[in-house]
């Protein structure tokens, strides 16, 4: 018999059973429904984050549900020993819908991270160049929990617990061209970089910084990874953020969003960045499987359909939240910031609100938001929203602010 209801239960047994990493906030969920959830206290809240940009179509959407089921009565899993048509069709949308050529499916960002920072490396391996494994990263950068993207992402409190680090990453402040241009010498083999730093408060890269760090790695034979495990798939207004900044990578990361809620990673490349790998250097068991890939075909599907007008939604409702956020700052002067793009979006309050507290205020008004440090929140909802939902928001964000909260 499941513990599903047994919202007393389901606490008592994480707080015993479960390895203490995400002190999580005392609810549950049993369903959802566009981007509402339903808690185990029987109310509804607005899902502001979608899973931290995980829940792109929503929850509940029908045709992606009836996908996942269809297959899952089908086939789960087969193993990568044998062809697998759900990842064929997958790797083909995925590359003709972007710069790609070759895709490697796996099962969450870090995974999608670490096969990016390998062929990085095995590239110049297979090209001669053993030397050149040098990796140049961003402070204040987010590329997973693993050993290899811990040491690739800029922030050392990720790391200190697990030292030694893996070697061969370098930092430098984002968004500083000069700093990134001396860092690079015969040792580098890629610059590694988030287009919007989400994990560290939703910084966006500076448009004219972008294309200058692409132009140095054309011109200094480098790689250029994008990480869009948290921008791609629609997030940003495009299919992917790259787009925005009119670049092309040679190596992009992507999760989250990818199958709506079931895990999936992927490390996309171009013909040449591929020579890096040979058959047998690297490999998943899940990556790739049926089930997976029926779901990201799915969401991809639905993203890319003009008449569903999904990315059409996203910039609609973002230049909505944009511009009624920057109103708010200015009528209560609590907000010091709005930054992001599409539905990414941080909201930095001034010294006297702490984000945790507001977090707290907002979901028990029924409304979910993350916190990052100590004063911003960030929201990342389903790209589905509508323009009246985000209202709904906007208001109870104003009547917190304004100090009119019931
Ligand atoms: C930019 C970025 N890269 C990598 C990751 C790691 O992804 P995962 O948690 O699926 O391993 C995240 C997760 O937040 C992320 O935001």
């Amino acid at each position: 018999m499941g513990i599903e209801n047994d919202f007393e239960l389901t606490k008592l047994y994480d707080t015993k059973y479960v390895l203490n990493v995400f002190n999580p906030l005392p609810i549950a969920f049993t369903k959802g429904s566009g981007v509402w959830l339903t808690g185990t206290d029987g109310r509804k809240y607005m899902d502001m984050i979608g899973g931290i940009a995980v829940n792109s179509l929503g929850h509940g959407n029908k045709e992606l549900t009836k996908a996942i089921s269809d297959q899952a009565s089908k086939l789960i899993h087969c193993c990568n020993y044998y062809l697998i048509p759900q990842k064929s069709e997958l790797a083909f949308r995925l590359c003709s819908n972007s710069f790609a050529d070759k895709v490697f499916f796996c099962n969450s960002g870090a995974e999608a991270n670490e096969a990016a920072i390998k062929i990085a490396r095995s590239y110049f391996y297979y090209q001669g160049h053993p030397e050149k494994n040098e990796i140049i990263t961003a402070n204040m950068s987010f590329h997973g929990r693993t050993m290899a993207t811990i040491a690739a992402t800029g922030q050392e409190k990720f790391r200190t617990p697990f030292e030694p680090s893996v070697p061969g990453f370098k930092y430098v402040d984002f968004n500083d061209f000069e700093a990134l241009e001396t860092s690079v010498d015969d040792k580098t083999c890629a610059v590694m970089l988030e287009l919007i730093q989400g994990e560290s408060g939703v910084h966006p890269a500076d448009k004219v910084y972008v294309k200058k760090v692409r132009d140095l790695c054309y011109r200094r034979g480098i790689l250029l990874i994008i990480d869009e495990v948290q921008t791609g798939v629609g997030r940003t207004g495009r299919l992917f953020c790259y787009e925005n900044y009119e670049i092309k990578p040679d190596i992009m990361t992507l999760a989250k969003g990818l199958a709506g809620g079931v895990p999936i990673g992927a490390m996309l490349c171009t013909n040449e960045v591929a020579t890096g790998m040979k058959p047998g250097d690297h490999g998943s068991t899940f990556g790739g499987n049926p089930l997976a890939c029926a779901a990201a075909n799915c969401v991809l599907d639905q993203i890319t359909s003009a008449d569903k007008g999904i990315l059409a939604n996203v910039n609609a409702v973002s230049s909505y939240l944009f511009e009624k956020l920057n109103e708010l700052s200015v009528k209560t002067g609590k907000i010091k910031q709005v930054r992001g793009m599409g539905l990414l979006i941080g909201i930095e309050f001034d010294d006297s609100i702490q984000a945790a507290g507001m977090k707290q205020l907002l979901m028990q008004d029924g409304f979910l938001v993350s916190s990052i440090g100590a004063s911003t929140i960030r929201i990342a909802p389903p790209l589905i929203i509508t323009q009246r939902e985000a209202a709904m928001f906007i208001t109870e964000l104003g009547k917190i602010l304004k100090g009119k909260r019931k």
